[in-house]
């Protein structure tokens, strides 16, 4: 079982469209996918919709460690994509994690998973706190959405140091540029720059484009909504390179 996450501590950059996106790629691909919206805002079920799945359930017996993980996943989804909708109690995790000093009760919850299970894609709400010091611990690599401007390379600077400072595993990290603008000179002249801006940045970037708001609306993946936009091709390109990342890349392998 691999786990990816997509963060960033920036709000609206895309990071649930791509959690989506690529979630269904890979479950359309035959890895056996769960997708968990961490999130209480619960934009991912926005996305998933048109597939229809039932409300989240509240959280607390599963941080408790008095539910398994099994109760909470919604598997009729699509096929070979699960799903755990958010639910307003994940507002209060950051409480209950704290109390758990150095246990990790993310790496705990996802465990009885490990067999069933070929890929967990993390959602995560846009906040620095102790889950997200979870996230980066569980996952196998964190994919990191940034906007091309100044001010979101500064947010992402200040990230990359506070994994190193913690120690939470910057090899980890995998910044792409999304909602990119080509219209923009600042956005192609940072997208000019990436290789110098970042070690690892994903070679695919996401375009800005209305299809992709679409996704909320109609409660689809772009796979399905609109397969050849230039943003289905890219995401594409995108599943490509994580596969590399998580089962290909031999640092990873097995
Ligand atoms: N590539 C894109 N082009 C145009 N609009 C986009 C794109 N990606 C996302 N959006 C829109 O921007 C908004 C935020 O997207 P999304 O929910 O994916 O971001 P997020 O980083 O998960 O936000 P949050 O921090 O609130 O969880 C949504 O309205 C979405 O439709
Ligand atoms: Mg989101």
């Amino acid at each position: 079982m691999r786990v990816i996450a997509f963060y960033s501590p920036k709000g609206g950059v895309g990071k649930t469209a791509a959690a989506v996106n690529i979630a269904y790629l890979a479950s359309q691909e035959g890895y056996s996918t769960l997708l968990w919206d961490l999130d209480p805002q619960g934009a991912a079920s926005f996305y998933l919709s048109g597939a229809g799945h039932r409300q989240g359930a509240k959280l607390s017996k599963l941080l408790q460690g008095r539910a398994p993980i099994a109760e909470f996943i919604q598997d009729n989804v699509y096929p070979d994509l699960d799903f755990i909708p958010a639910h307003k109690s994940f507002r209060n995790i950051d409480i209950r994690l704290e109390q758990d000093d150095d246990t990790n009760a993310l790496k705990a919850m996802l465990s009885p998973l490990s067999e069933d299970t070929s890929l967990v894609i993390l959602d995560c709400p846009p906040s620095l706190s102790r889950l997200t010091e979870q996230v980066l611990q569980v996952a196998d690599q964190v994919y990191v959405p940034l906007v091309p401007t100044w001010l979101s390379l500064n947010s992402w600077q200040q990230f990359r140091d506070f994994v190193r400072t913690k120690k939470l595993g910057p090899k980890k990290l995998r910044p792409f540029f999304a909602l990119v603008d080509r219209r923009k000179k600042l956005h192609r002249d940072l997208l000019a720059q990436k290789a110098e801006l970042f070690e690892r940045p994903l070679k695919a970037s996401i375009p800005y484009a209305s299809v992709v708001e679409r996704m909320g609306e109609e409660g689809l993946p772009l796979e399905v909504l609109s397969p050849t936009s230039e943003a289905a091709t890219r995401f594409r390109d995108m599943w490509l390179e994580i596969k590399q990342d998580l089962w290909h890349s031999g640092r990873k392998a097995g």
